[in-house]
């Protein structure tokens, strides 16, 4: 099983949707935060915008549906993520599961090689002088261009290692996900409005080679007519019941 999720996963934590009623891009213009034109332009109006969505991820935490599917307990099917979320909640789920599962809690088969964050992370920064990709969860001050984050390994300015509009997925990544998208008898859809691409067509792949769509969104998408099933509920209602019928037990 592929599961591709979207926003809408981590809405129940609290974290902000994109497109719906509240969602960033009502608020705020893409071409003006999440471009690498805008960055070159104005690196700590970007920055301030990025440590300001940091700072609001402190107050959230995994749900019900991050920690099903990081919970997933052993024996078929195997289960893989792809996540178009930069905010580090499949990630922390399954550092939870982890733990859980070393003094004998419900059990995790996953591992951090089962997750691709295909549009970066938050909480990661690259350099834009060398590329030195690291996790940095440190406040940033975007007060002055002078004060902005810079790399450890040759001074450069770093940006988040996030992917913005008009650039291209890291193709080892990308490449995965529709290797795994080829391979899983089901992709299940989650919280995703499934209009960006190629994140979307990671689920009509599985379909063209054979495989199912399992949906889970309150709103139809593009891939409802193509979903074998389609269930409109939220994530944190719905995902715990379907991959984990006896509830953890
Ligand atoms: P969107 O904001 O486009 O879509 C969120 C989806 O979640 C919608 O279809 C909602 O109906 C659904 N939804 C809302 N609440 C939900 C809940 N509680 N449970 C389940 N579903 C819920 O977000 P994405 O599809 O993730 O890109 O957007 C894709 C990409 O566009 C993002 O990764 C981001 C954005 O620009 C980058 O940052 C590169």
């Amino acid at each position: 099983m592929l599961v591709l999720t979207g926003a809408g996963i981590s809405a129940e934590s609290g974290v902000p949707t994109f497109r719906g009623s509240g969602g960033l891009w009502r608020s705020y213009r893409a071409e003006d935060l999440a471009t690498p034109e805008a960055f070159a332009r104005d690196p700590r109006l970007v920055w301030e915008w990025y440590g300001a969505r940091r700072d609001a991820m402190a107050s959230c935490e995994p749900n019900a549906a991050h920690h099903a599917i990081a919970r997933r307990r052993p024996g078929p099917p195997a289960l893989r993520i792809a996540t178009q979320n930069v905010d580090g909640l499949h990630a922390a789920a399954a550092g939870i599961a982890a733990r859980e599962a070393a003094v004998g809690g419900p059990g995790t088969t996953e591992d951090a090689t089962s997750l691709l964050e295909i549009h970066g992370s938050l909480f990661r920064t690259r350099c834009t002088a060398c590329g030195d990709r690291r996790d940095h969860r440190d406040p940033i001050d975007a007060a002055t261009e002078a004060s902005l984050p810079r790399c450890l390994a040759c001074g450069g300015l770093l940006r988040p290692d996030v992917v913005w509009f008009g650039e291209a997925l890291d193709p080892d990544v990308i490449g995965t996900a529709f290797e795994w998208a080829e391979t899983a008898d089901v992709c299940l859809v989650v919280g995703t409005s499934a209009v960006v691409q190629p994140a979307a067509s990671l689920a009509t792949v599985t379909l063209e080679t054979g495989g199912a769509i399992i949906e889970v969104n309150p709103e139809p998408t593009p891939l409802t007519r193509m979903a074998s099933v389609s269930i409109r509920g939220t994530a944190a209602g719905c995902v715990p019941a379907m991959l984990d019928p006896d509830g953890g037990r």
